[in-house]
């Protein structure tokens, strides 16, 4: 895969190799199950390789690492650091293993905690218990001096607890709100998708600035948004704060750095990107947040219907989250207008390269594009797979 739109971040990695106050950890990065390669992809680009698990990728680093992942990835949806792993079998190992890990690094003695257990395959049935009992177990790793360093935070340390074939692993969320709250999006038209799957379909697209890009049915504007933050060089997270600004263990001096260095080249392309939709609410939404993203002067938002749209090019790229029948419009319609879209497609878009979600493979008889599936995820709760393919 040619991910040229990866050059941004590529170019702004520096921070990594920097050794920061907690040291080598093992940090994860999440995604949305079915986007771990688009993950693991844009994280090389970073310099950052890792081991795939589902749900995301595992990756050796310090703060250095994270601080690349919160400000620079756009696929990531949240980051946390591996604190404690060990083999358990009862509520005391529980106790035991989570007592080892270095929390002072990580958590002030006063601070609130909030502590959520996940288990799968194990004998521990009872989840309160073994929160409760990883509390203390927390508590009493943080006895003693404290680390020095700024007030201890009043927002609450959120730890995830994963048990699953009598391993435990303690995690502690670095980011906060999930990053995929990029701090634009606040104006919603129906049936969003949210800015990180938006990113990872680009990227499986193989979209780059330098393509033209136009949704046909945008709804409130994620896809023409993220793609004209993409364009401009501008980070994701650069404008929003995370939970890891909050451990004892933070270089603030290093992220002020890295914060004002992300995402200050623009790149230099002017390719269009074009959004339309039917709906004049829609448009709406789209609009103001493309002016909060501070990207309105690069987009074009045109209330139409996808029968009316011009191509604003030779060629280039058609993304697009039509309806589902689910959320918007009747499910017995939804195969009429993936016939209608199609048809409309070959006759005005032909030589066009389409990235198409649909609600399930058997629709793409009706779309009769020739399509292939490239990702299967869940947009919300909705099953979806994405299809990309070249309009004939
Ligand atoms: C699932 S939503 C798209 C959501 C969008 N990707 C977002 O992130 O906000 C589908 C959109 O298709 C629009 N739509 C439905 N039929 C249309 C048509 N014939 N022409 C243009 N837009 C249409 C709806 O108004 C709706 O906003």
């Amino acid at each position: 895969m040619a991910h040229r739109q990866a050059q941004d971040t590529r170019r702004k990695r520096p921070s990594s190799a920097k050794k920061s106050g907690f040291g080598t950890r093992e940090i994860f990065a999440l995604t949305a199950p079915g986007f771990e390669e688009a993950l693991a992809d844009e994280l090389r680009d970073l310099g950052l390789s890792g081991r795939s698990e589902k749900g995301g990728i595992a990756i050796q680093g310090g703060e250095g690492a994270l601080r690349d992942i919160c400000l620079l990835s756009r696929i990531a949806s949240q980051v946390r650091v591996r604190v404690a792993r060990g083999r358990v079998e009862n509520l005391d190992d529980v106790a035991r293993v989570v007592r080892a890990g270095p929390w002072k690094q990580f958590v002030h003695p006063t601070q609130p905690l909030r502590v959520s257990v996940s288990v799968t395959g194990s004998r521990f049935r009872h989840r309160p218990r073994v929160a409760k009992k990883v509390e203390l177990a927390i508590k009493d790793a943080l006895r003693g001096p404290r680390l020095p360093g700024p007030k201890p935070p009043r927002d609450e340390a959120v730890v995830h607890v994963r048990l699953a074939e009598g391993k435990l692993i303690a995690s502690i969320d670095a980011t906060g709100d999930p990053l995929y709250k990029r701090g634009w999006r606040t104006d919603v038209a129906r049936a969003p998708i949210r800015e990180n799957l938006a990113a990872a379909i680009l990227r499986l697209a193989d979209w780059d600035p330098g393509t033209p890009l136009v949704d046909p049915m945008c709804g409130s504007g994620t896809f023409p948004i993220e793609a004209a933050t993409i364009s401009l060089g501008r980070a994701p997270g650069a404008s929003r704060e995370f939970a890891f600004e909050r451990f004892p263990s933070h270089d603030a001096a290093a992220m002020k750095k890295a914060r004002a260095a992300a995402g200050v080249e623009a790149l230099d392309v002017s390719a269009p990107i074009v959004g339309g939709d039917r709906e004049e609410g829609a448009i709406l939404a789209a609009r103001k947040n493309a002016k909060r993203a501070g990207v309105l002067p690069r987009i074009e938002l045109i209330q139409t219907t996808f029968h009316e749209l011009e191509p604003p090019a030779e060629t280039g790229l058609v993304v697009v989250n039509p309806p589902y029948g689910e959320r918007v419009g009747a499910r017995s319609k939804v195969g009429a207008i993936y016939r209608d879209f199609g048809k409309v497609m070959k006759e005005r878009w032909s030589g066009w390269k389409i990235a198409i979600l649909l609600p399930s493979p058997r629709h793409t008889g009706a779309l009769d594009l020739p399509v292939e599936e490239v990702a299967a995820f869940k947009n919300g709760s909705l099953p979806v797979t994405l299809f990309v393919g070249r309009i004939p």
